[in-house]
């Protein structure tokens, strides 16, 4: 962090001691105020429920423009990123800070593939939910148990620690998406083969059955990597930061991730994309592109609670990088897929056209996001819709462990612990229970 020549200066008109407070600037992006010493100098705290304003941590993973709709990993344009890498190059660069050489990348695949089988006792844990469990109630549970077999790799505060367990974590957890899908449909699981790439290997192990061998689909291993790359780290979201926060009372990194898993769920950040699909669901049911009208003027009254899933960011007011790139995928899958026809890709584009053109989006600065596509393109590899938020989870996996080693390497941190602004009763007695 640099310090900046430019001061704040904080002062009250009730005559309060007035405060200067320090900036910092970054490399790119806003500069901060350093607001650290207020409480102790003022006895005031700052409020800011949602974080709209507010800097968590310095950071140098990925930095995302949303007024330019730019995303970099550690420097790196997405769409360079998602041409011209594959997942596990991506992975590297997001734990590591630069892209892998050639011998880097050969070692760095290596070891992660002989680290995607989980323990025969993982299986057990599966018995314990109904099949109709929804994955990702599967995949916290499995994420968090795995701290029970890792005495090895959980002092946080460890190095070789945490590299292992994040070997361990971006290695497994296909495994486990794959496991918590077999159960869902009463098939066995099939084991990850070591010949086979990163989403290859994922592939297989969700749609092989021991009946007969499975060729993946090159196509479609290649959109599935593409889409891993796209979802892998997304700065201080608020499941990233549910990762930090629990990773700064120095818990191990798998139940910090488990956290991380059961924040993504929420329909209004990871699950958005099976909210999403199952919206486009339900404007085809009501009568597809002709029912598009109706559909956003129920959007646009309040009192509907409808949101149009897919659309909006906290942080993009401009047009989401990962969107546009989740689109061209799209489109290759479906020519492959011969399904050019599809109604619901179709109607997707249709509503992202009137949304765009709509006064009530365009003045709140809604596009579409990654989760406006990434739906629709999983469908057509045929991932069922309750598995999508569990694949987000799988693909933000590295982004959450990047981001966890760099807060605990930060000689500087701390627990994390907000305050608040109390609006509640103040100080009263007791009275017995005959008096109440
Ligand atoms: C992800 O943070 C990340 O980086 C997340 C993520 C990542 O990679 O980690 O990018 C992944 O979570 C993407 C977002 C997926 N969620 C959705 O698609 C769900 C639908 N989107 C909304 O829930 C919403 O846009 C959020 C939650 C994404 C953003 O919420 P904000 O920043 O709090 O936006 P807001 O509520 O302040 O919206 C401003 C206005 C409001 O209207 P007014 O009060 O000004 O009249 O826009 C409206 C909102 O009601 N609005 C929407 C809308 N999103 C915002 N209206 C209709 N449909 C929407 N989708």
């Amino acid at each position: 962090m640099t310090p900046s020549d430019v001061k704040a200066t904080l002062s009250f008109s009730d005559g309060s001691p007035q405060m200067e407070l320090p900036l910092y600037k970054g490399t790119i992006g806003p500069d901060v105020i350093d607001i650290r010493k207020l409480y102790a100098q003022t006895g005031k705290f700052t409020y800011d429920p949602g974080f709209l304003s507010t800097a968590s941590c310095n950071s140098t993973i990925t930095y995302i423009d949303g007024d330019k709709g730019e995303l970099l990993y550690r420097g790196y344009p997405i769409e360079q990123l998602a041409v011209n890498c594959d997942y596990l190059e991506t992975c590297y660069l997001l734990l590591y800070g630069e892209l892998p050489t050639p011998s880097q990348k050969e070692e760095f695949v290596s070891r992660v593939t002989n680290h995607t089988m989980v323990n025969e006792q993982m299986q057990f844990f599966l018995r314990g939910f109904r099949r109709d469990a929804h994955p990702m109630a599967v995949m916290t549970g499995l994420v968090g148990a795995l701290s029970a077999f890792y005495h090895d790799s959980t002092d946080i505060n460890n190095p070789e620690h945490r590299e292992i367990a994040a070997i361990r974590l971006i290695a497994k957890m296909p495994t486990l998406v794959a496991m918590a899908y077999k159960y869902t449909i009463g098939q066995p699981y099939i084991y990850p083969k070591n010949d086979l790439s990163y989403a290859g290997n994922f592939m297989r192990m969700m749609f092989a059955t021991p009946c007969e061998e499975y060729k993946p689909n090159d196509v479609l291993v290649r959109a599935m990597d593409r889409i891993f790359t796209l979802h892998a780290d997304h700065e201080q979201n608020a499941s990233t930061s549910t990762v930090r926060l629990c990773g700064s009372s120095g818990t191990n990194p798998f139940a910090a991730i488990a956290a991380g898993v059961a924040c993504l769920w929420g329909p209004a950040h990871g699950g958005a994309n099976e909210a999403c699909l199952n919206m486009l669901n339900d404007i085809q049911q009501m009568g597809g592109v002709a029912k598009i009208g109706d559909f956003i003027k129920q959007v646009k009254d309040k009192s509907s609670n409808v949101k149009l899933m897919g659309f909006g960011h906290r942080v993009y007011k401009n047009y989401d990088p990962r969107a546009k790139l989740m689109r061209e995928t799209c489109h290759e899958v479906l020519g492959e897929l011969g399904l050019h026809d599809d109604p619901l890709f179709k109607l997707a584009m249709e509503l992202e056209k009137i949304a765009l053109e709509d006064e009530y989006f365009v003045a709140r600065k809604l596009y579409p996001n990654v989760d406006f596509y990434s739906g629709i393109v999983q469908r057509a590899i045929g991932i069922p819709v309750p598995l999508f938020t569990a694949i987000f989870a799988l693909a933000r996996t590295v982004g959450w462990i990047a981001q966890l080693n760099e807060m605990i390497g930060d000689p500087e941190y701390k627990i994390g612990r907000p305050r608040q602004l109390f609006v509640g009763a103040t100080k009263r007695d007791v009275k017995p229970i005959a008096q109440r």
